[in-house]
């Protein structure tokens, strides 16, 4: 079992074991991608390994390898057809539960999964917090064929929406195009501040080519902050309930 040993690493962990805490026997879960993500499987590895009973649909070819390293029950979307969990990170995300993911280039399996969650529950340390979505960039998956014109149509709509001198990047790893689990680019606005998520996701997501953005909206249902030290604060729907604590190794 490994052990956070950083102080943004032991916030991330006491989210994920809060988390853990919604986990019930028999339960089909989704499981997020990320470094957060990550730590949640790890915890959820262990209580599989002592007897928990409980199937797993990942959201990343990431996330599966790492289920699998664990032993952890993996089945498809289309085997479970409805979950009743999802447990995910998120690049930012503001009071009213709404987010910008993708910075590990999952989005698309990450919306499906959550969208097909009964609860989508985002585990986060605090840096992810924000007044307003967009000082993170928003990613944007659009397929390979026609990408610049794709990116072409986004500029422009961006433009209309009255964004200023938006630098958008097809997202690069290693000197090459990053390619995601579904064969797709991945486009990089730096918006800096969005004024209206809900009207840029539906703008975007008419665009011929692309097939995703990173703002979910409406999707989930509580966000759990961890504290290197433990502390855990839980954001629902109504505001925020009491604080708690959770046991991190130092
Ligand atoms: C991957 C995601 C991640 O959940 C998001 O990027 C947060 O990652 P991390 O927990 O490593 O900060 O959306 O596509």
């Amino acid at each position: 079992m490994k052990i956070p040993t950083t102080p943004t690493d032991r916030a991330k962990y006491a989210a994920a074991k809060a988390a853990l805490d919604l986990v019930q026997p028999g339960m089909r879960l989704g499981i997020g991608t990320g470094s957060t993500a990550a730590w949640f499987v790890e915890l959820l590895g262990a209580r599989v390994a002592n007897g928990l009973g409980v199937v797993c649909v990942p959201t990343s070819s990431t996330t599966a390898a790492q289920a699998s390293k664990l032993s952890i029950p993996q089945i498809t979307l289309d085997e479970a057809g409805w979950l009743n969990l999802t447990v995910d990170g998120a690049d930012e995300f503001d009071a009213d539960l709404n987010l910008i993911k993708g910075g590990g280039g999952a989005l698309l399996q990450e919306m499906i999964v959550a969208t097909a969650s009964d609860r989508m529950v985002v585990i986060s340390d605090d840096s992810k917090e924000v007044a307003q979505l967009g000082a993170f960039a928003l990613p944007v998956e659009v397929v390979r064929f026609g990408w610049e014109t794709s990116q072409t149509l986004v500029a422009r709509l961006i433009a209309a929406m009255g964004y200023k001198n938006v630098k958008i990047a097809r997202r690069m790893k290693n000197g090459a195009a990053f390619v995601t689990d579904e064969g797709h680019y991945i486009l990089d606005l730096h918006l800096g501040a969005i004024t209206d998520a809900r009207g840029l996701s539906t703008a975007l997501n008419r665009i011929p080519g692309v097939v995703e953005t990173g703002l979910f909206i409406d999707i989930a249902h509580a966000v759990l902050v961890g504290y290197a030290d433990g502390r855990i604060r839980e954001i629902g729907a109504n505001g925020e309930g009491p604080e708690r604590h959770v046991e991190v190794p130092q």
